[in-house]
């Protein structure tokens, strides 16, 4: 297991999840953790990332000295390298010129992290290497023991190494994908320099899951909000598989999930797996909460509430549960872990489970809390679950609550499901779903005159939108081809009475975000 201490940078994430492509098991810590969570945590070796500050100007953010002290292979990158430099006595000036984006590295000496890594040799015979840099300070004094492996043209010291003593920097960024050789570099760090093996595999995964829900849970029972969404199925599977009768899952159709949703996942999860599943038909309960109410955030809180209510209204009717369990995944407990302390491990999630009764006292279990999404997805198939619905688009708690523009009415809702179902089947029909990153139709209810035949007509708009993104953060329109987009829209205008018109939408995010509410 390897240990990565976060020095804030965005890419942090990114470091644990080409480890763990590298099939290695790896936890994220704060730099300021505790010296002794380092020691409990064991690791074979480890990570210090990159950070946005500066190692000159803040001489308070440092690694734990603990770190150089456990006689573990070491890499420091970016703002890592830097203080590792000079935590182990070498030196780290600011540059005159901040260097961003592609360089070229030139590797010198022959050092086990770097040797016979290239991207291109130059005319001298040297290799060469195409790296992602981001950083300002760099390091001008190498600490004792240490030599360069690696140079750039702004950088004479872009890496180094004591391998004596298995301590490797690099200031450029191995865990991007720009850094066309990252994964050799990380993978030989990890499995040459540390020893690591790559046990962290799929199958592995689900063996130690297995097993360590039936030493928790023993004879118990559990419950389970199962949503239809990639998280919770993959739990309610993992269950299934580790506990069989013991699980109960409840499923609340709040009437704004999309076409045939709820008979999905009853013949995914009851008919086809065998798994209890209690459905709750509760769309009036949700529509008559929503009635009148048209601010987005509003409809998002009585969603989230009614939710609440209603799930802990059937919750009450078991008498034998004792655990709750939940589809919390890393990022997740990363995030609810940074926001508070920036302790990412320390922290357990702070169980609100709503507000079950009290007397129930149910336990947390939250089985795939140290698993990225792309880990759950491979899971799920393995566990047997249809591909197509791990490897569903997100879809948000409040559904088909934020895609109605303003007030919420179930002649809305059945019209927006009818053009967002021909939307997605003609995605899937054309190759292009998989080539999307979220796609959905959104419900205007404006009206715009139409001819229908021979009559006019006078209905509502429907909007497509389809966006390209990596982290739902930042997104880009799709840019779906012509013909696939009128054929989308004669078919939702023909098919469906009601609408009359279609329209695409091409704002990107930001500035407009992906959800229109
Ligand atoms: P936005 O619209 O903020 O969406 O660009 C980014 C991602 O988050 C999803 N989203 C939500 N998910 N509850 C959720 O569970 C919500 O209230 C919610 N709002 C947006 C959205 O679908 C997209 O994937």
């Amino acid at each position: 297991r390897v240990l990565i201490l976060d020095f804030g940078s965005q890419y942090t994430q990114l470091i644990a999840r080409r480890v763990r492509e590298a099939d290695v098991y790896c936890e994220i810590y704060a730099w300021d953790v505790d010296e002794q969570y380092i020691r409990t945590f064991a690791p074979q070796a480890i990570i210090l990332s990159g950070g946005p500050e500066s190692v000159t100007a803040c001489p308070d953010i440092r690694a734990p000295q603990i770190v150089f002290e456990l006689g573990v292979p070491v890499l420091g990158i970016c703002y890592g390298m830097q203080t590792m430099a000079v935590q182990l006595g070498g030196a780290v000036e600011p540059s005159t010129k901040r260097e961003f984006g592609f360089a070229g590295v030139r590797a010198r000496g022959h050092s086990v992290l770097l040797r016979d890594i290239q991207d291109h040799v130059n005319d001298e015979g040297h290799g060469l290497l195409d790296v992602w840099m981001s950083h300002g300070d760099h390091v001008t004094g190498l600490p004792d023991g240490f030599k360069v492996i690696a140079t750039t043209d702004n950088a004479p010291i872009a890496g180094m190494a004591d391998e004596d003593r298995r301590f490797y920097a690099l200031q450029f960024h191995p865990e991007v994908t720009h850094t066309k050789q990252g994964k050799a570099i990380l993978q030989r760090f990890l499995y040459d320099i540390a020893g690591c093996q790559g046990l962290w595999t799929t199958d592995n995964i689900a063996a130690d899951l297995i097993q360590n829900i039936r030493d928790t849970v023993g004879g118990d029972n559990v419950l389970l909000g199962l949503s239809g969404g990639v998280d919770s199925s993959v739990v309610a599977a993992l269950l299934h598989e580790a506990i069989g009768d013991q699980l109960t899952c409840v499923f609340v159709d709040n009437g704004l999930l999309r076409l045939h949703e709820g008979d999905q996942v009853m013949a995914t999860f009851a008919s086809n797996m065998g798994i209890r599943v209690i459905r709750v038909d509760a769309e009036d309960r949700f529509l008559d909460a929503l009635a009148g109410t048209d601010d987005p955030e509003a409809k998002r809180k009585i969603i989230g509430g009614m939710f609440i209510d209603v799930f802990d209204d059937e919750a009450a009717k078991f008498e034998n549960i004792q655990w709750l369990a939940q589809g919390t995944i890393y990022p997740d407990v990363i995030e609810s872990a940074s926001s508070k302390t920036g302790k990412a491990h320390v922290i357990k999630s702070h169980h609100n489970v709503g507000g079950l009764p009290e007397h129930m006292k149910l336990k947390l279990l939250e089985p795939l809390r140290e698993l990225f999404k792309d880990e759950v997805r491979k899971l799920g198939v393995s566990l047997g679950l249809p591909a197509d619905m791990v490897y569903r688009h997100p879809f948000p708690g409040p559904g088909l609550g934020v895609r109605i523009l303003g007030e919420v009415k179930k002649e809305y809702a059945d019209l927006l499901r009818l053009a967002d179902a021909i939307f997605i089947e003609e995605l899937r029909n054309y190759d292009l779903y998989d080539r999307t990153s979220q796609a959905f139709a959104v419900f205007l209810p404006v009206r715009s005159v139409g001819v229908k035949g021979d009559s006019r007509g006078y209905d509502y708009v429907i909007a497509l939108r389809a966006v390209e993104t990596i982290d739902y953060m930042t997104a880009q329109w799709a840019r779906l081809p012509a013909e696939f987009l009128d054929h989308v829209a004669r078919r939702i205008i023909n098919e469906i009475d009601g609408i009359s018109r279609v329209t695409y939408d091409i704002s990107s995010k930001p500035p407009a975000t992906i959800e229109w509410e």
